[in-house]
C-alpha cells in the first residue's frame, strides 16, 4: 500500500487520471493535475483563498446561461480564449487572422442582399463596410458567407436584451467577383458586463474593462477554412489594452467620413456617413 505524502500525492493523482480510456483526456488530465499541483505550491495556496475561488468558480456557473455565458468572459480576460485561436489558425501570411468569437454571437441570422441594413431603425451613424472576399493566391470567393453581428451604440449585443428579432446582426453572401457590402452603424468601445464574477475580479485590478470599437465577423466558404474574425476602427480608443486581447495589426480598418451622397451600393444616403472598405484573404483547406 503506497501512503500518501506531500511529495507523492502529484504522481498519484497523476496516475489515477493517466487510466484515462481515451489516449488525449489521459494526457489533459494529467497534465492538469501537474500544473495545479505546481501552482498550489508555487503560491502556497491557503484554505480559505482555494474556498475563495471555489466559490468564485460557483458563482461564474451560477450567473451562467445560454446568453450570459460568464465562463467564456474568464477565459477571455486571462488571455486563455486568444491563444487557443492563435495556436489553432496558424494561417498563410496574408491570409486575415482570425480573432475571438466572444460570447455574443447567435446562429440562424437573417440573410440580406448586397448593401442590405442590419441596423433596422437603431441609432448611430449609417456605415458601410466593403470590399470582397479572395483565396490566398488573390482569386475572388463567390458566394463566401458573412455572418456578421454588433453592439448598439450603448455597448448592447441582441444576446444581452430582451428582443424578439434580429438586432444589429445579419448574413451577406460574396458576389460573383468576390464583392460585398454591410449596412450597419458605427460601433462604439464598450465595457465587457462587470456586473458578474469576472467583473468582481477585474475590478480589484487596474485592468480596463473596455473593447475597442470593432464589428464581428465569422466567413464560411467551400474549400476554405472558416474564419471568425473582427475589424477594428483604426485609432479607436482601448486597442492597446483591449480586455480580451483581440487586436490586431491587420485587422484595423480606416473609417472615412463621407458627405451625404451615393453609397457603395448604389442607393442615395442622405445624412452623413462612413466607409470602411476591407479585402478580407481566406485561408484554403489544406488539401486544396
Ligand atoms: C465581444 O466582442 O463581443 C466580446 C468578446 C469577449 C468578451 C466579451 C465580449
Ligand atoms: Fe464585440
Amino acid at each position: 500500500m503506497q501512503l500518501v505524502t506531500e511529495d507523492n500525492i502529484t504522481a498519484l493523482a497523476q496516475e489515477r487520471w493517466a487510466t484515462a480510456k481515451d489516449p488525449r483526456t489521459a494526457q489533459l488530465m494529467t497534465a492538469l493535475v501537474r500544473h495545479l499541483h505546481d501552482f498550489a505550491r508555487e503560491v502556497r495556496l491557503t484554505e480559505a483563498e482555494w474556498m475563495a475561488a471555489v466559490r468564485w468558480l460557483t458563482a461564474t456557473g451560477q450567473i451562467s446561461d445560454p446568453k450570459r455565458e460568464e465562463f467564456i468572459l474568464a477565459s477571455d480576460v486571462l488571455g486563455l480564449s486568444m491563444l487557443v485561436v492563435q495556436m489553432n489558425h496558424r494561417f498563410s501570411p496574408g491570409a486575415t487572422p482570425a480573432t475571438v468569437l466572444g460570447p455574443f454571437h447567435i446562429d440562424g441570422s437573417p440573410e440580406l442582399g448586397f448593401g442590405g441594413d442590419m441596423s433596422d431603425d437603431v441609432t448611430g451613424t449609417p456605415l458601410y463596410v466593403t470590399g470582397t472576399v479572395r483565396s490566398l493566391d488573390g482569386s475572388p470567393v463567390p458566394g463566401a458567407v458573412l455572418d456578421v453581428w454588433q453592439a448598439d451604440a450603448e455597448g448592447a449585443y441582441e444576446a444581452q436584451l430582451d428582443v424578439d428579432e434580429a438586432r444589429l446582426r445579419a448574413k451577406y453572401r460574396a458576389r460573383e467577383d468576390g464583392a460585398y457590402c454591410v449596412r450597419t452603424i458605427a460601433p462604439k468601445g464598450y465595457s465587457i458586463p462587470m456586473d458578474g464574477p469576472v467583473g468582481e475580479l477585474i475590478g480589484q485590478t487596474a485592468i480596463s474593462h473596455f473593447r475597442p470599437a470593432h464589428v464581428h465577423f465569422l466567413l464560411t466558404a467551400e474549400g476554405h477554412e472558416p474564419l471568425i474574425t473582427h475589424l477594428f476602427e483604426e485609432g479607436a480608443e482601448y486597442l492597446d489594452s483591449d480586455v480580451v486581447f483581440g487586436t490586431k495589426q491587420e485587422l484595423l480598418v480606416r473609417f472615412e467620413h463621407r458627405e451625404p451622397g451615393t453609397a457603395p451600393d448604389g442607393t442615395t444616403c442622405d445624412v452623413p456617413w462612413i466607409e470602411a472598405r476591407y479585402d478580407f484573404v481566406l485561408q484554403p483547406c489544406a488539401q486544396h
